[in-house]
Protein backbone atom coordinates (compact mmCIF):
# COMPACT_ATOMS: atom_id res chain seq x y z
CA UNK A 1 0.00 0.00 0.00
CA UNK A 2 1.09 3.44 -0.90
CA UNK A 3 0.12 6.08 1.85
CA UNK A 4 0.38 9.69 1.83
CA UNK A 5 1.09 10.73 5.24
CA UNK A 6 0.28 14.76 5.39
CA UNK A 7 2.08 16.26 8.52
CA UNK A 8 4.30 13.65 9.19
CA UNK A 9 6.84 15.63 10.43
CA UNK A 10 5.00 16.42 13.15
CA UNK A 11 4.50 14.39 16.86
CA UNK A 12 1.71 11.84 16.24
CA UNK A 13 2.59 11.49 12.28
CA UNK A 14 6.03 10.74 13.00
CA UNK A 15 5.30 8.55 15.32
CA UNK A 16 2.68 7.02 12.74
CA UNK A 17 5.08 7.01 10.01
CA UNK A 18 7.37 5.32 12.57
CA UNK A 19 4.86 2.70 12.95
CA UNK A 20 3.81 1.54 9.58
CA UNK A 21 7.75 0.95 9.30
CA UNK A 22 7.57 -1.49 12.12
CA UNK A 23 4.36 -2.98 11.61
CA UNK A 24 3.01 -2.75 7.73
CA UNK A 25 4.68 -3.11 4.59
CA UNK A 26 3.30 0.55 3.17
CA UNK A 27 5.22 2.37 0.78
CA UNK A 28 5.23 5.71 2.41
CA UNK A 29 5.52 9.56 1.13
CA UNK A 30 5.34 12.71 4.15
CA UNK A 31 3.71 15.94 2.81
CA UNK A 32 4.80 18.58 5.47
CA UNK A 33 5.14 22.13 5.31
CA UNK A 34 8.07 21.39 7.87
CA UNK A 35 6.51 24.87 10.31
CA UNK A 36 7.89 25.34 13.65
CA UNK A 37 6.31 22.43 14.72
CA UNK A 38 7.93 19.71 12.45
CA UNK A 39 10.84 18.30 13.35
CA UNK A 40 12.65 16.12 10.10
CA UNK A 41 15.08 14.68 12.89
CA UNK A 42 11.69 12.73 14.36
CA UNK A 43 11.70 10.49 10.60
CA UNK A 44 15.77 9.96 10.86
CA UNK A 45 16.86 7.03 10.83
CA UNK A 46 14.00 4.90 8.24
CA UNK A 47 15.05 3.65 5.36
CA UNK A 48 14.38 5.60 2.60
CA UNK A 49 13.55 3.10 0.12
CA UNK A 50 9.96 3.30 2.72
CA UNK A 51 9.89 6.64 3.40
CA UNK A 52 9.86 9.83 1.15
CA UNK A 53 9.77 13.19 2.30
CA UNK A 54 7.61 16.08 0.22
CA UNK A 55 8.31 19.59 2.01
CA UNK A 56 4.91 21.42 0.62
CA UNK A 57 1.43 22.67 1.90
CA UNK A 58 -1.45 20.75 2.26
CA UNK A 59 -4.02 23.65 1.13
CA UNK A 60 -1.53 23.59 -2.43
CA UNK A 61 -4.02 21.88 -4.81
CA UNK A 62 -1.74 21.09 -7.78
CA UNK A 63 0.49 19.11 -5.50
CA UNK A 64 -2.53 17.41 -3.35
CA UNK A 65 -4.12 16.25 -6.46
CA UNK A 66 -0.85 14.58 -8.03
CA UNK A 67 0.54 13.04 -5.01
CA UNK A 68 -3.21 11.92 -4.24
CA UNK A 69 -3.30 10.20 -7.79
CA UNK A 70 -0.08 8.65 -6.62
CA UNK A 71 -0.64 6.93 -3.75
CA UNK A 72 -3.57 4.01 -2.83
CA UNK A 73 -4.71 6.54 0.83
CA UNK A 74 -3.98 9.36 2.16
CA UNK A 75 -3.73 9.81 6.48
CA UNK A 76 -4.49 13.31 6.80
CA UNK A 77 -2.54 14.26 10.06
CA UNK A 78 -1.56 18.01 8.92
CA UNK A 79 -3.07 20.72 11.19
CA UNK A 80 -2.16 23.52 12.89
CA UNK A 81 -2.42 22.12 17.08
CA UNK A 82 -2.01 23.97 19.46
CA UNK A 83 -4.87 25.70 21.37
CA UNK A 84 -2.12 28.44 22.69
CA UNK A 85 -1.28 29.63 19.42
CA UNK A 86 -4.57 29.82 18.08
CA UNK A 87 -5.60 32.34 20.37
CA UNK A 88 -2.81 34.58 20.05
CA UNK A 89 -2.94 33.93 15.90
CA UNK A 90 -6.21 32.06 14.66
CA UNK A 91 -5.23 32.63 10.66
CA UNK A 92 -2.87 30.27 10.22
CA UNK A 93 -5.43 27.68 12.12
CA UNK A 94 -8.34 28.83 9.23
CA UNK A 95 -5.92 28.22 6.38
CA UNK A 96 -4.40 24.97 7.27
CA UNK A 97 -6.87 23.16 9.20
CA UNK A 98 -9.92 24.12 6.87
CA UNK A 99 -8.36 25.25 3.59
CA UNK A 100 -6.15 22.75 3.72
CA UNK A 101 -8.34 19.68 4.93
CA UNK A 102 -10.90 21.31 1.81
CA UNK A 103 -7.80 20.61 -0.80
CA UNK A 104 -7.41 17.07 0.38
CA UNK A 105 -11.17 16.16 0.17
CA UNK A 106 -10.76 18.16 -3.59
CA UNK A 107 -7.83 15.43 -3.85
CA UNK A 108 -9.33 12.24 -2.79
CA UNK A 109 -12.51 13.24 -4.29
CA UNK A 110 -10.52 13.31 -7.92
CA UNK A 111 -8.59 10.60 -7.91
CA UNK A 112 -10.79 8.73 -5.47
CA UNK A 113 -8.41 7.98 -2.99
CA UNK A 114 -8.91 6.60 0.48
CA UNK A 115 -8.61 9.04 2.80
CA UNK A 116 -8.47 8.47 6.97
CA UNK A 117 -9.35 12.34 8.34
CA UNK A 118 -7.42 12.76 11.87
CA UNK A 119 -9.17 14.71 14.38
CA UNK A 120 -9.82 15.53 17.98
CA UNK A 121 -12.26 14.99 20.62
CA UNK A 122 -11.83 18.66 21.76
CA UNK A 123 -14.41 18.87 18.85
CA UNK A 124 -16.64 18.02 21.60
CA UNK A 125 -16.11 20.77 24.01
CA UNK A 126 -15.75 20.16 27.56
CA UNK A 127 -17.57 18.03 30.56
CA UNK A 128 -17.77 18.50 34.14
CA UNK A 129 -15.26 17.10 36.59
CA UNK A 130 -17.91 14.85 38.20
CA UNK A 131 -19.72 14.28 34.98
CA UNK A 132 -20.06 10.53 34.63
CA UNK A 133 -20.94 11.01 31.03
CA UNK A 134 -17.39 10.41 28.67
CA UNK A 135 -17.87 11.70 25.18
CA UNK A 136 -19.38 9.36 22.26
CA UNK A 137 -19.44 8.99 18.37
CA UNK A 138 -22.98 10.84 19.28
CA UNK A 139 -22.05 13.61 21.53
CA UNK A 140 -23.31 16.96 19.97
CA UNK A 141 -20.42 18.85 18.49
CA UNK A 142 -19.49 22.26 20.93
CA UNK A 143 -15.47 23.54 20.25
CA UNK A 144 -14.36 26.07 22.53
CA UNK A 145 -11.29 27.25 20.32
CA UNK A 146 -10.45 28.87 17.32
CA UNK A 147 -8.42 25.41 17.02
CA UNK A 148 -11.03 23.06 18.29
CA UNK A 149 -13.46 24.86 15.83
CA UNK A 150 -11.54 24.85 13.10
CA UNK A 151 -11.00 20.92 13.46
CA UNK A 152 -14.85 20.71 13.52
CA UNK A 153 -15.09 22.46 10.50
CA UNK A 154 -13.04 20.15 8.94
CA UNK A 155 -14.92 17.12 10.32
CA UNK A 156 -17.76 18.73 8.91
CA UNK A 157 -15.92 19.15 5.22
CA UNK A 158 -15.25 15.39 5.31
CA UNK A 159 -18.64 14.24 5.90
CA UNK A 160 -20.31 16.44 3.42
CA UNK A 161 -17.19 15.68 0.77
CA UNK A 162 -18.89 11.50 2.06
CA UNK A 163 -22.21 12.03 1.41
CA UNK A 164 -22.46 14.51 -1.51
CA UNK A 165 -19.68 12.95 -3.24
CA UNK A 166 -19.05 9.87 -2.65
CA UNK A 167 -15.69 10.13 -0.67
CA UNK A 168 -14.58 7.18 0.59
CA UNK A 169 -13.50 8.91 3.91
CA UNK A 170 -12.81 7.59 8.07
CA UNK A 171 -12.99 9.90 10.75
CA UNK A 172 -10.81 9.36 14.03
CA UNK A 173 -11.20 11.81 16.73
CA UNK A 174 -8.61 11.11 19.55
CA UNK A 175 -7.93 12.29 23.24
CA UNK A 176 -4.14 13.68 24.13
CA UNK A 177 -1.35 12.18 22.68
CA UNK A 178 1.87 11.77 24.92
CA UNK A 179 5.07 9.89 23.56
CA UNK A 180 7.92 10.92 21.76
CA UNK A 181 8.92 13.25 19.19
CA UNK A 182 6.15 15.56 20.78
CA UNK A 183 6.84 19.54 20.46
CA UNK A 184 8.27 20.98 24.31
CA UNK A 185 5.25 23.70 23.53
CA UNK A 186 2.85 21.16 24.89
CA UNK A 187 2.10 20.07 28.31
CA UNK A 188 3.80 16.89 29.26
CA UNK A 189 6.99 17.50 27.67
CA UNK A 190 7.34 21.30 28.52
CA UNK A 191 7.36 19.75 32.19
CA UNK A 192 9.67 16.91 31.36
CA UNK A 193 12.34 19.31 29.78
CA UNK A 194 11.23 21.96 32.25
CA UNK A 195 12.40 19.53 34.99
CA UNK A 196 15.55 18.20 33.16
CA UNK A 197 16.73 22.30 32.51
CA UNK A 198 16.84 23.01 36.35
CA UNK A 199 13.69 24.93 35.65
CA UNK A 200 9.98 24.48 37.82
CA UNK A 201 7.17 23.06 35.65
CA UNK A 202 4.15 26.09 34.93
CA UNK A 203 0.64 25.16 35.56
CA UNK A 204 -2.01 26.90 34.17
CA UNK A 205 -4.77 28.20 36.68
CA UNK A 206 -5.67 25.61 39.12
CA UNK A 207 -4.22 22.70 37.76
CA UNK A 208 -7.66 20.68 38.42
CA UNK A 209 -8.37 20.54 34.45
CA UNK A 210 -8.47 17.02 33.17
CA UNK A 211 -7.18 15.52 29.87
CA UNK A 212 -7.15 11.60 28.68
CA UNK A 213 -4.11 10.69 28.14
CA UNK A 214 -3.27 8.27 25.26
CA UNK A 215 0.33 7.03 24.28
CA UNK A 216 0.85 8.27 20.51
CA UNK A 217 1.64 4.47 19.77
CA UNK A 218 -1.42 3.22 21.00
CA UNK A 219 -3.31 6.38 18.55
CA UNK A 220 -1.08 5.51 15.59
CA UNK A 221 -2.38 1.68 15.74
CA UNK A 222 -5.79 2.56 15.95
CA UNK A 223 -5.76 4.75 12.65
CA UNK A 224 -3.98 1.48 11.05
CA UNK A 225 -6.98 -0.35 12.50
CA UNK A 226 -9.51 1.86 11.40
CA UNK A 227 -8.10 2.63 7.86
CA UNK A 228 -8.02 -1.30 7.03
CA UNK A 229 -11.22 -2.45 8.79
CA UNK A 230 -13.27 0.65 9.18
CA UNK A 231 -16.49 1.48 7.40
CA UNK A 232 -16.53 4.19 5.37
CA UNK A 233 -18.63 7.37 6.23
CA UNK A 234 -17.80 6.19 10.22
CA UNK A 235 -16.41 8.24 12.81
CA UNK A 236 -14.26 6.44 15.93
CA UNK A 237 -13.35 7.98 19.16
CA UNK A 238 -9.63 6.83 19.94
CA UNK A 239 -8.75 6.54 23.69
CA UNK A 240 -6.88 4.53 26.59
CA UNK A 241 -8.93 5.53 29.69
CA UNK A 242 -6.20 7.46 31.02
CA UNK A 243 -8.09 10.17 32.76
CA UNK A 244 -5.73 12.40 34.76
CA UNK A 245 -5.57 15.82 36.11
CA UNK A 246 -2.97 18.29 35.30
CA UNK A 247 -1.52 18.17 38.91
CA UNK A 248 -1.66 15.09 39.10
CA UNK A 249 0.58 14.59 36.04
CA UNK A 250 3.26 17.08 37.19
CA UNK A 251 3.70 15.40 40.07
CA UNK A 252 4.64 12.17 38.69
CA UNK A 253 6.96 13.94 36.44
CA UNK A 254 8.56 15.62 39.22
CA UNK A 255 8.47 12.21 41.35
CA UNK A 256 10.22 10.27 38.72
CA UNK A 257 12.89 12.97 38.40
CA UNK A 258 13.85 12.93 42.21
CA UNK A 259 12.11 16.46 42.69
CA UNK A 260 9.41 17.45 45.21
CA UNK A 261 5.85 16.93 44.40
CA UNK A 262 5.05 21.13 45.24
CA UNK A 263 8.29 21.88 43.18
CA UNK A 264 6.05 23.75 40.57
CA UNK A 265 3.99 27.20 39.80
CA UNK A 266 0.96 28.00 38.86
CA UNK A 267 0.92 30.64 35.93
CA UNK A 268 -2.20 32.05 34.23
CA UNK A 269 -4.85 30.44 33.10
CA UNK A 270 -5.38 29.61 29.28
CA UNK A 271 -8.68 31.71 28.11
CA UNK A 272 -11.51 29.54 27.48
CA UNK A 273 -9.56 26.52 29.16
CA UNK A 274 -11.64 23.32 28.54
CA UNK A 275 -11.94 21.75 32.13
CA UNK A 276 -12.16 17.76 31.37
CA UNK A 277 -12.04 15.83 28.02
CA UNK A 278 -12.85 12.13 28.44
CA UNK A 279 -13.85 9.22 25.29
CA UNK A 280 -15.62 6.39 25.26
CA UNK A 281 -13.82 4.29 22.88
CA UNK A 282 -16.51 1.01 23.39
CA UNK A 283 -17.17 1.75 19.24
CA UNK A 284 -13.39 1.27 18.33
CA UNK A 285 -12.90 -1.77 20.49
CA UNK A 286 -16.36 -3.79 19.70
CA UNK A 287 -16.43 -3.39 16.38
CA UNK A 288 -12.78 -3.24 15.25
CA UNK A 289 -11.19 -5.05 17.98
CA UNK A 290 -8.79 -2.65 18.35
CA UNK A 291 -6.97 -2.33 22.37
CA UNK A 292 -4.35 -0.07 23.42
CA UNK A 293 -0.93 -1.44 23.85
CA UNK A 294 0.04 1.37 26.59
CA UNK A 295 -2.83 1.18 29.25
CA UNK A 296 -0.94 1.91 32.22
CA UNK A 297 -0.44 5.41 32.07
CA UNK A 298 2.50 5.84 34.25
CA UNK A 299 4.43 3.74 32.51
CA UNK A 300 4.02 5.15 29.08
CA UNK A 301 4.83 8.57 31.26
CA UNK A 302 7.89 7.24 32.87
CA UNK A 303 9.38 5.64 29.42
CA UNK A 304 8.96 9.09 27.66
CA UNK A 305 10.56 10.91 30.72
CA UNK A 306 13.18 8.80 29.46
CA UNK A 307 13.33 9.42 26.02
CA UNK A 308 13.20 13.28 26.87
CA UNK A 309 16.14 12.78 28.78
CA UNK A 310 17.94 10.62 26.22
CA UNK A 311 17.11 12.91 23.55
CA UNK A 312 17.94 16.39 24.37
CA UNK A 313 19.77 17.45 21.48
CA UNK A 314 16.29 17.16 19.82
CA UNK A 315 13.99 19.11 21.77
CA UNK A 316 16.98 21.97 23.08
CA UNK A 317 16.83 23.46 20.11
CA UNK A 318 13.00 24.56 20.18
CA UNK A 319 13.31 25.05 24.02
CA UNK A 320 14.53 28.59 24.10
CA UNK A 321 11.84 30.66 21.72
CA UNK A 322 9.34 27.96 23.35
CA UNK A 323 9.74 29.33 26.68
CA UNK A 324 10.30 32.84 25.09
CA UNK A 325 6.80 33.02 24.02
CA UNK A 326 5.35 31.74 27.35
CA UNK A 327 6.94 34.28 29.04
CA UNK A 328 5.80 37.29 26.86
CA UNK A 329 2.13 36.01 27.80
CA UNK A 330 3.25 35.70 31.43
CA UNK A 331 3.21 31.64 31.28
CA UNK A 332 6.55 31.46 32.36
P1 LIG B 1 2.04 18.86 15.39
O1 LIG B 1 1.81 20.32 15.52
O2 LIG B 1 3.08 18.21 16.21
O3 LIG B 1 2.35 18.49 13.87
C1 LIG B 1 1.65 19.06 12.81
C2 LIG B 1 2.46 18.81 11.53
O4 LIG B 1 1.70 19.35 10.43
C3 LIG B 1 3.81 19.52 11.52
O5 LIG B 1 4.80 18.64 11.04
C4 LIG B 1 3.61 20.69 10.57
O6 LIG B 1 4.79 21.09 9.89
C5 LIG B 1 2.57 20.13 9.61
N1 LIG B 1 1.81 21.17 8.96
C6 LIG B 1 1.21 22.26 9.53
N2 LIG B 1 0.63 23.01 8.59
C7 LIG B 1 0.84 22.40 7.38
C8 LIG B 1 0.46 22.68 6.05
N3 LIG B 1 -0.26 23.78 5.75
N4 LIG B 1 0.82 21.82 5.08
C9 LIG B 1 1.57 20.71 5.38
N5 LIG B 1 1.96 20.40 6.63
C10 LIG B 1 1.59 21.22 7.62
O7 LIG B 1 0.61 18.19 15.64
P2 LIG B 1 0.23 16.80 16.30
O8 LIG B 1 0.08 16.97 17.76
O9 LIG B 1 1.13 15.76 15.78
O10 LIG B 1 -1.24 16.60 15.70
C11 LIG B 1 -1.41 15.95 14.45
C12 LIG B 1 -2.89 15.83 14.17
O11 LIG B 1 -3.53 15.09 15.21
C13 LIG B 1 -3.64 17.15 14.08
O12 LIG B 1 -4.60 17.06 13.05
C14 LIG B 1 -4.31 17.28 15.43
O13 LIG B 1 -5.48 18.05 15.34
C15 LIG B 1 -4.61 15.83 15.73
N6 LIG B 1 -4.71 15.46 17.15
C16 LIG B 1 -3.70 15.76 18.01
C17 LIG B 1 -3.78 15.33 19.32
C18 LIG B 1 -2.67 15.62 20.33
O14 LIG B 1 -2.80 15.28 21.49
N7 LIG B 1 -1.55 16.21 19.93
C19 LIG B 1 -4.91 14.61 19.77
C20 LIG B 1 -5.92 14.34 18.84
C21 LIG B 1 -5.81 14.75 17.54
O1 LIG C 1 -7.54 16.55 23.35
C1 LIG C 1 -6.78 16.49 22.18
C2 LIG C 1 -5.94 17.76 22.04
O2 LIG C 1 -4.90 17.66 23.01
C3 LIG C 1 -5.38 17.95 20.65
O3 LIG C 1 -6.43 18.14 19.74
C4 LIG C 1 -4.41 19.14 20.60
O4 LIG C 1 -3.80 19.22 19.33
C5 LIG C 1 -3.34 18.93 21.66
O5 LIG C 1 -2.48 20.05 21.70
C6 LIG C 1 -4.00 18.73 23.03
O6 LIG C 1 -4.68 19.94 23.43
P1 LIG C 1 -4.57 20.51 24.93
O7 LIG C 1 -4.84 21.95 24.89
O8 LIG C 1 -5.34 19.65 25.87
O9 LIG C 1 -2.99 20.19 25.19
P2 LIG C 1 -1.83 21.03 25.91
O10 LIG C 1 -0.64 20.14 25.96
O11 LIG C 1 -1.66 22.38 25.34
O12 LIG C 1 -2.39 21.21 27.39
C7 LIG C 1 -2.78 20.09 28.20
C8 LIG C 1 -3.31 20.62 29.52
O13 LIG C 1 -2.22 21.22 30.26
C9 LIG C 1 -4.35 21.71 29.41
O14 LIG C 1 -5.26 21.62 30.47
C10 LIG C 1 -3.54 23.00 29.52
C11 LIG C 1 -2.48 22.61 30.52
N1 LIG C 1 -1.16 23.27 30.41
C12 LIG C 1 -0.55 23.35 29.20
C13 LIG C 1 0.71 23.91 29.08
C14 LIG C 1 1.40 24.01 27.74
C15 LIG C 1 -0.53 23.74 31.57
O15 LIG C 1 -1.10 23.65 32.68
N2 LIG C 1 0.71 24.28 31.45
C16 LIG C 1 1.37 24.39 30.27
O16 LIG C 1 2.52 24.89 30.24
Amino acid sequence: MRVLVTGGAGFIGSNFVHHLVRHTDAVVTVLDKLTYAASQASLEGLPTERVSLVVGDVADQPLVERLAGEHDAIVHFAAESHNDNSLTEPGPFIQTNLVGTFCVLEAARKHGTRLHHISTDEVYGDLELDDPQRFTEATPYNPSSPYSAAKAGSDHLVRAWVRSFGVQATISNCSNNYGPWQHVEKFIPRQITNVLGGQRPKVYGTGTNVRDWIHAEDHSSAVWTILQRGRIGETYLIGADGERNNLDVVALILGHLGRAPDDFDLVADRAGHDLRYAIDSTKLRDELGWRPAYPDFEAGLAGTIEWYRDHEAWWRPHKQATEAAYAAKGQA
